[in-house]
């Protein structure tokens, strides 16, 4: 089971993923950008304000792809559930908003199309949803991205792309107070798991509503 954390800088999901890290031992903890040498050279370009939007995509993308190979299928192969805090739900936000003014025609889908050959859709995705002012004021402005009109756009792309029924999508109401969020974080995960351990048991009605619940954990439907 693979579950993306997603939400604007300084929205509070880093927290949440340490709460998470310490109640589920067991579980596969990572992020994006990653601690590897791609992971770093998407540090420098985030670090720099004159970075070129299409090459910063695309050094995301190689730490998307990375990251992906090393440690996320290996893990699920494993059986493992992995928790990563930002996924690729971040690209397609935060890289359409930095390429809206760009020569492509369309960033937004231009971007889920250079996902959907070879990354893996997550299970669950888990949306702190905060308002852009809060959220740029709570991050401190500590790269580019925290500003408060970008993390405008930012909602903007985050918004088109849940509301086209991505059912793998929870919203938290990530305003409230960091116990409140961690523990509705959790709640939210634990049916998740239930639900998964139940059609591990076996349990397969042909009713056809939970036919296609069932194909979608065990095949994976893509839905990025
Ligand atoms: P992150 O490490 O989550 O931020 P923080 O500094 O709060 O720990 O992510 C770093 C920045 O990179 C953040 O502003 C979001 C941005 N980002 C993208 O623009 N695209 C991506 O694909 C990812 C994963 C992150």
């Amino acid at each position: 089971m693979l579950i993306t954390l997603e939400g604007l800088d300084g929205s509070g999901k880093t927290t949440a993923w340490e709460h998470l890290r310490d109640r589920y031992t067991e579980y596969c903890f990572t992020r994006e950008p990653t601690h590897s040498w791609y992971g770093d050279a998407v540090s420098r370009s985030l670090n720099n304000d004159n970075a070129d939007p299409l090459a910063e995509l695309f050094l995301f993308m190689a730490d998307h792809a990375d990251h992906l190979h090393r440690r996320i299928i290996p893990a699920l192969n494993q059986g493992k559930t992995v928790i990563s805090d930002r996924y690729s739900d971040s690209r397609i936000a935060y890289q359409s908003a930095a390429l809206a003014e760009s020569r492509l025609e369309n960033p937004f889908e231009y971007i889920r199309s250079l996902h959907r050959p070879f990354s893996y859709s997550p299970d669950l995705t888990i949306y702190f949803s905060i308002d852009p002012e809060t959220a740029a004021e709570r991050a401190g402005a500590t790269n580019k991205f925290e500003r408060t009109d970008y993390l405008r756009l930012v909602e903007a792309q985050y918004e088109r792309l849940f509301s086209a029924g991505t059912r793998r999508v929870t919203r938290i109401d990530a305003t409230q107070p960091k116990t409140a969020v961690a523990n509705q974080v959790s709640e939210r995960i634990d049916a998740a798991m239930s639900w998964t351990a139940w059609f591990d048991w076996g349990h397969w009605p042909s009713y056809a509503g939970l036919f296609r619940i069932r194909q979608r954990i065990l095949f994976r439907r893509w839905d990025i």
